[in-house]
Order: structure tokens, then sequence, then C-alpha cells
């Protein structure tokens, strides 16, 4: 189910995505082509399935999430870009194909980055593409920014690169990924709940403990994949984490001991979505996901 269920989120997400790519003029030709190369390059698009599911949730209507859906991957990507740079991971190879960097240059690579953010507020800021009122689409604005900014994403970055070589300890290492990748998987449950228009606070607080719970898993079952699949079935370079000396869960905790953690996280999900009825199969679905992907 999860299966078909991703590929019509991916398809619906990847119509909204494509207009965005069309370079207002010519001379932006090639900024343009790094953006859309950077994004519409396969990606599995959980944030935006993410999205999706919280909104079906809520009992919300999906075309409502389709702006919401297409700014959490804008972010995504552009956090994926820098992440692959020289002065970060040094990554060759993202979703199978060489890394923005590598296909363009550095300077175009930090600047179509640039360019995928502003364009995800963007997206939010505007009626037409993010179709609430006004209230909720600065709701949206507020928590997007805040889960990628300084005290979300980039703070989790900045935590990692300042971490390398360090024997962090489990709770460090907890912090660290709760920023990096669990606060924008975060936001984009909070964003889905939002778009149904349904949001009350009791639903909104268990969808965000349910969140909290599946970003943590999200960046621990990553962490394993790099130690155990292959570069072939990842799409990027199998292994560099020991490689680059990053604290991860396997690393800390042992392979055996990182997957029961990850599955403990998931069940933690599971429990929370309790209170919800079959609206909530797909969130569901996707906690499983998380920790059972090979990719
Ligand atoms: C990879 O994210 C980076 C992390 C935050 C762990 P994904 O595994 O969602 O990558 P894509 O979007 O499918 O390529
Ligand atoms: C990436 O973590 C987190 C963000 C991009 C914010 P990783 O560095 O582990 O992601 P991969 O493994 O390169 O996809
Ligand atoms: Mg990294
Ligand atoms: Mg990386
Ligand atoms: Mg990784």
């Amino acid at each position: 189910m999860i299966k078909a269920y991703q590929t019509s989120c991916q398809a619906r997400v990847d119509a909204a995505l494509e207009p965005l790519f069309q370079a207002p003029r010519a001379e932006l030709e090639r900024l343009y082509q790094a953006m859309r190369y950077s994004v519409m390059n396969g990606g599995k698009r959980v944030r935006p399935l993410l999205v999706y599911a919280a909104c079906e949730a809520l009992g919300g209507k999906l075309d409502r999430a389709d702006g919401a859906a297409c700014a959490v991957e804008l972010i995504h990507a552009y956090s994926l870009v820098h992440d692959d740079l020289p002065a970060m991971d040094d990554d060759d190879l993202r979703r199978g194909q060489p890394t923005t960097h590598k296909a363009f240059d550095e300077a175009c690579a930090i600047l179509a980055g640039d360019g995928l953010q502003s364009l995800a507020f963007e997206v939010l800021a505007d009626r037409r593409r993010n179709p609430q009122d006004a209230e909720t689409r600065l709701q949206m604005i507020a928590a997007l920014s805040a889960a990628a900014g300084p005290a979300g994403m980039v703070g989790g970055q900045a935590i990692d690169l300042g971490a390398v070589g360090l024997p962090l300890d489990q709770s460090a290492l907890e912090t660290m990924h709760r920023h990096k990748t669990g606060a924008l998987i975060e936001a984009s449950v909070q964003l889905g709940a939002l778009a149904s228009g349904n949001a009350d606070e009791l639903g909104l607080k268990a969808l965000q403990q349910y969140a909290r719970a599946i970003g943590l898993a999200f960046q621990v079952q990553d962490d394993i994949l790099d130690v155990e699949s292959d570069t072939a079935t990842l799409g990027k370079t199998q292994g560099k984490d020991e490689a680059n000396h990053k604290p991860t869960y396997p690393a800390l905790l042992g392979l055996d001991a990182a997957k029961a953690y990850a599955l403990e996280l998931r069940d933690q999900a599971l429990h929370l979505l309790r209170p919800f009825g079959s609206q909530a199969e797909p969130l569901r679905e996707l906690a499983r996901y998380i920790v059972e992907r090979r990719s």
C-alpha cells in the first residue's frame, strides 16, 4: 500500500514542483537548470509524503497540501546540495547521479541551494500555490523557517561538522539528529496538519509527538544504511560516515542496538497514532517504511 501511495504522491508533488523551474530570463537558464537538476532527480519524497499523510489524517483534501509539499521538498533538496559540497561532506553521488557541484560547479551549487531555499518560502506565501488563509500561510512560513534555520536543520549541520572525530554521547548525538533531520520532518507533519484546515490543538500535539519519533528514526536508519547498504542501492556513496569520522548511532551503539532503537522509535510513533482512525493509515505506513527502507 505504501508503494502505491508513494507513487501517487510523488507524481502529485512532482507536477506541482516542475513549473517552478522555468527560468524567467535567458541569463538565468543555468541557475534554474541547476535547481531543477537538484530537485527533479528521483528523491523518495518522504517529506512531501508526510505532508499529504498528515493532511489526510486530519480529514483534509490533498490539493490544499500541494504548496506545503513543494516547500518542504525544496528545503530538503537545498540542504542536500549544500551537505554534499566539498566544504561539508564532500560527496560526488546523490540520488544515483553526480552531485550538483559536480554536474555544474561549486558556485552554481551554492546559488542553486540558496535559490531553492528562497523558492520554498515564495511558494508558501503565494495564495495561488498554497491555497490557505493568510494566517495559516504565515503559520506555515514561521514553522518551516524555524525548522530549516539555525535553531533547526542549519544548526544540526553546524553541530555535525563541529563533531567530526569527536566521541559524542547518546544525548549529544540525539540532539544533532533531531536538529539536522528531525526538525524538517516535524515541520512536514505540522505543515500537513495546518494544510488540512482542521488542526486543533490536540490533533497537532499528537502528530507533533509522532513526528518527533519518526524524525529521529529517519536519521538513525540513514546512519544504519550508510554502514550496511551499498552505493548502487543508496544512490550515494556507502561508507562515507566512517570515512569522514562522523558520529553515528551504529558507531556509538553498534549496528544491532542501532537497529533495535530505530524499531523502538517506530513503535513509539505508532503508539502515538492510536487515537486516530483509518485516516491515519498512511502515517502509520510511513512510520514502518522509514525504518524498513533499504535506500
Ligand atoms: C537524506 O534524505 C538526507 C537525510 C536527511 C538523512 P533522504 O533519504 O530523504 O534523501 P532523498 O530525498 O530520498 O534523496
Ligand atoms: C544530512 O545528513 C542532513 C541534511 C542534509 C540536513 P547526512 O549527511 O547523513 O545525509 P546523507 O547521508 O549525505 O544523505
Ligand atoms: Mg551531512
Ligand atoms: Mg551527507
Ligand atoms: Mg547519511
